[in-house]
């Protein structure tokens, strides 16, 4: 074993064994050489993950002192299996990756903790039989993301006086099983019970890209245009929403037209924010990069660290956003 595998070993057993600060055991041996680090990325459906595999790329670079290895899944669980698998066959120092969904991580992660490589699971989380199959977690609270998503439109409405009209929704959900879109569909399922004016009218797949929601959304349009409001669970399928819409004759605009509702609040959806299409853009943080890398640098320094970190993240609304704000934002 590598004398980092050794160290970083050392340094995770002290932690999880709440020992004191482990810090003779100082990557600082080993000064000179690159982490190497195995990133599995899900793919690169939207201008979400774009940013987000830049920011890795950013912030895991030569000159931060790593050396890199990425992959592009594809958007396929087994190819990211498959690359997690090539990253332990090299001996990586760790491994991390952004699954594309919850399940079916088990046997894999078995396999990087018998090779000793401490595994941190970014953006969309896991469920594992046993937590200490990886190391840690930093991503969004997508739960709670549904949630200021939902509270908004609730209070739209009131300010609207339609709390007893009834309330014809669309949800076009993200990549099914993936934490983002779970968390997200379970805030609109959990609000729907308790506004008993709402009614959802379709729910359908648009698997996080513009063309696959362009495409059910005109599907759904081909079977009924009496809508209120689309809830879509990021902005690429909010794009591709908008244009059905459009193309069928349907003004999106929260004051006389459709709502539409969106994540991530990347800068073209900001924009169509600011036209007042995209009612609501929560925020999903993809500049996650920087906080990988603190991570890294603290369990080398043998520091404790936070196993699960839900990274800060804010909303914001066609009422109140400016060109100032979209113009101030990295992504
Ligand atoms: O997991 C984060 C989600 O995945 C983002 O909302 C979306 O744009 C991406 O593809």
């Amino acid at each position: 074993m590598k004398k980092r595998l050794i160290v970083i070993a050392a340094c995770i057993a002290a932690l999880f064994c709440g020992c004191e600060k482990a810090e003779q055991l100082n990557a600082d041996v080993i000064e000179g050489k690159p982490i190497v680090v195995g990133f599995s990325q899900v793919g690169s459906e939207s201008e979400w993950r774009v940013a987000n595999t830049e920011s890795m790329k950013e912030a895991l670079s030569e000159e931060n002192g790593y050396e890199l290895i990425f992959d592009d899944a594809r958007n396929k669980q087994e190819n990211q299996i498959r690359a997690i698998r090539t990253f332990i066959q090299q001996d990586v120092d760790y491994i991390v990756f952004s699954p594309r969904v919850e399940t079916g991580w088990n046997s894999i992660l078995q396999e990087a903790k018998e090779a000793g490589i401490p595994v941190i699971v970014i953006d969309r989380d896991i469920k594992t039989v046993d937590e200490d199959l990886y190391t840690a977690y930093i991503g969004s609270n997508f739960r709670e993301e549904g949630e200021k998503a939902v509270r908004w439109l609730e209070d739209l409405l009131e300010s609207q006086g339609r709390t007893e009209e009834i309330i014809r929704i669309v949800d076009i959900q993200g990549t099914i099983e993936s934490s983002a879109q779970v968390g997200r569909t379970a805030a609109l399922e959990q609000a729907l019970l308790r506004n008993p004016n709402w009614e959802m009218i379709a729910q359908e797949c648009g698997d996080f890209t513009r063309a696959k929601a362009y495409e059910v959304m005109g599907e759904i349009l081909n079977r009924t245009k009496d809508i209120d409001v689309v809830y879509c669970e990021n902005d690429g399928e909010a794009l591709g929403a908008i244009d059905a819409m459009e193309e069928a004759g349907l003004k999106c605009n929260p004051n006389d037209g459709v709502i539409v509702i969106s994540f991530d609040a990347t800068r073209l959806g900001l924009m169509y924010c600011l036209g007042g299409k995209i009612a609501l853009n929560v925020e999903c943080n993809p500049l996650q990069g920087p906080y990988v890398d603190d991570l890294i640098k603290r369990i080398e320094r043998g520091e404790t660290i936070e196993r699960k970190k839900y990274i800060d993240e804010t909303q914001f609304d066609c009422f109140t956003i400016t060109q100032d704000m979209i113009d101030q934002r990295d992504y």
